[in-house]
């Protein structure tokens, strides 16, 4: 199991990424969605 905690990222003053949290399971297909520019790239 992958466990990701308030993860942020900015570019210089874009803060694009405000805090994610989730867990990705062994085993299991998990999947990233969402529309385009919702930030999947940094998963
Ligand atoms: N190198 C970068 N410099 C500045 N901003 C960036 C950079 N890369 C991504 N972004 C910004 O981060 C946000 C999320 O972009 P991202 O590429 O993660 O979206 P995405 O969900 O992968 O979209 P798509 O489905 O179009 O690939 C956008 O607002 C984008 O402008
Ligand atoms: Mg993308």
């Amino acid at each position: 199991m992958i466990e990701v905690k308030d993860l942020h990222k900015s570019f210089g003053d874009a803060h694009i990424l405000k805090g994610i949290s989730t867990t990705f399971d062994k085993g299991k297909t998990n999947l990233i969605i969402g529309q385009s520019g919702s930030v999947k790239l940094f998963f």
